[in-house]
């Protein structure tokens, strides 16, 4: 049964004087761009900052991206929606900008949010209204508010806005309230976003709908146990198939607040997951301990679409979290991860790893098989690796090495960026230890006693211009990190220490650019 309820709209500005002004200002920071770190094959702004990716989504033969962009300048600032978009998630096409601060609930930024497709058809996104209460800046509290547009042709290149679907509760809220995710489930459409409670814990509230448009508060479906965490930003909840056909729920989110401890919770906010179940009319009933996505520097708020083959694709924002950043110079500044696969391994757990379209990139594939590195030996693999796959599977039984692995963007004046298995953590490693300019230190990743036992490491990793991605054992664990590597030629070498290591296979593939540079 339809609703009768109608957003309405409250227009401050004209959206097409906005969206033509924000398009002249990426144009204006694009005309300045260096392009030493700009990637190849990874999504970025012509010019300007980006963050979060935002509407993931296939609609009508195109895969659609939009992301939070600040046109005006490279540093986060009043938040619009960038948009591009593929035939094949292989080459890639920059669309007009999306959406523009224009309404009286946006004053100060459209937030992130999600699309989904309705019963007619018609493409939705969901998005956050961003108001500071002050009028001037976060110092006052933010006032935020849930948003409805809908696309207006076939490409999405239009978009229309019809104003609120959800208000926010404010004396029930300390502020936070925002990026909406919206999915259809035993014929109710549900939507969840994130929420600081008045008493500061991050919690997930769950809406229901018959009609897309009128919402009812359901429940609050999570709250995170970690009492630290006061907000969970970018919330996605969707179901996957263990490998035995069962059906288990998949709650990701970016925390905010989580203290770091040992290994965990290393950046400023960290983006996890958790695994459980779930039915309507129910919370979420974790199984699991709150768990990080990937393990890098510069991974946060991923999301996740569905596939029309049924593929759950993730994207997400390679955040620059510490200063310096030095891209922030160059015209641009931000990344989106490769898309990739989510799915159950055998193991039980979720893994991650790029979609088979990213195979499609490759320009060409070097095979050189198995080889021994002697103790301390350094070999160089290629004299310039801008863009470029590298695959590599070490035989750890064999190897006597302490650690050993690949020089990433190695360059003349001796920096370099680790990436290798180091067997006194027994984890995988990418140390930026010895980079020239960026952030330093290093990240990594367990490998589970059954994957030690195996006595074989897989290592995949995408090397691009100013990024580096690295999946171990199928995806069972991601490390993703930028890199700013110095002037010249980018080597990649091989890498033993104290020790030797047995290669069982290694394979190379140049990649080509996905057209948006
Ligand atoms: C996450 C986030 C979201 C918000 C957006 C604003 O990075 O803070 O919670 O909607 O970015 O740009």
């Amino acid at each position: 049964m339809g609703s009768t309820y109608e957003p309405a709209l409250h227009p401050v500005k004209n959206h097409q004087v906005e969206l033509s002004k924000a398009e002249a200002g990426v144009h204006a920071l694009a005309a300045t761009r260096n392009d030493r770190w700009y990637p190849k094959y990874h999504i970025a702004s012509d010019g300007g900052w980006i963050n979060d990716p935002n509407g993931l989504c296939y609609y009508r033969g195109r895969w659609h991206v939009f992301y939070q962009l600040h046109p005006y300048g490279t540093q986060w600032g009043p938040m619009h929606w960038g948009h591009v978009s593929s035939a094949d998630m292989v080459t890639w096409r920059r669309e007009p900008i999306a959406m523009a601060p224009s309404l009286e609930e946006e004053r100060n930024g459209v937030y992130s949010g999600s699309a989904v497709v309705g019963d007619d058809g018609k493409l939705r996104f969901y998005y956050t209204a961003n108001r500071w209460v002050n009028g001037k800046d976060r110092s006052g509290g933010q006032w935020q508010v849930q948003m409805l547009a809908e696309a207006v042709d076939d490409d999405a290149r239009e978009l229309l806005k019809r104003g609120m679907i959800i208000d926010c509760p404010r004396e029930k809220v300390d502020s936070h309230f925002r990026d909406p995710k919206v999915w259809k489930q035993d014929g109710v459409w549900y939507l969840v976003h994130g929420v600081s409670s008045a008493d500061k814990r991050g919690q997930l509230w769950l809406y229901h709908s018959q009609d897309m448009e009128e919402w009812t508060f359901d429940q609050v479906l999570f709250e995170c146990p970690d009492e630290d965490v006061f907000m969970l930003e970018c919330p996605d909840f969707f179901p996957l198939k263990t490998p035995g056909d069962q059906e288990k729920w998949i709650m990701v989110c970016s925390a905010m607040g989580a203290q770091p401890k040992g290994y965990m919770n290393r950046n400023t906010s960290n983006a996890c997951y958790m695994i459980g179940s779930w039915k309507p009319g129910e919370r979420f009933q974790p199984e699991t301990e709150l768990k990080p996505l990937d393990w890098g520097q510069n991974y946060y708020a991923p999301q996740s679409f569905l596939a029309p083959d049924g593929r759950r694709i993730m994207y997400g924002w390679m955040r620059p979290f510490t200063p310096p950043i030095p891209m922030e110079r160059d015209g641009w500044c931000g990344q989106l991860t490769l898309p990739r696969e989510v799915f159950l391994g055998d193991d039980g757990d979720l893994h991650t790893v790029p979609v088979e379209e990213i195979d499609h990139l490759r320009i060409n594939d070097n095979d050189l098989g198995g080889s021994t590195l002697a103790t301390n030996e350094e070999r160089i693999l290629l004299d310039d690796a801008e863009a470029e796959e590298v695959e590599l599977t070490i035989d750890l039984k064999r190897s006597t090495a302490e650690r050993c692995g690949l020089k990433v963007h190695a360059t003349e004046d001796g920096s370099f960026v680790f990436v290798g298995y180091d067997d006194q953590s027994r984890r995988v490693v990418v140390d930026r230890m010895a980079v020239s300019r960026g952030d330093r230190g290093y990240r990594s990743a367990p490998l589970t006693s059954e994957e030690l036992a195996s006595g074989k490491l897989d290592l995949h990793v995408y090397i691009d211009r100013g990024s580096i991605e690295v999946f171990i054992n199928n995806g069972r664990q991601a490390i993703s990190v930028y890199n700013y590597p110095s002037a010249g030629l980018r080597s990649l070498k091989l890498v033993s220490e104290s020790g030797d290591m047995q290669l069982e296979r290694l394979q190379m593939h140049q990649i080509r650019g996905i057209g948006l540079e």
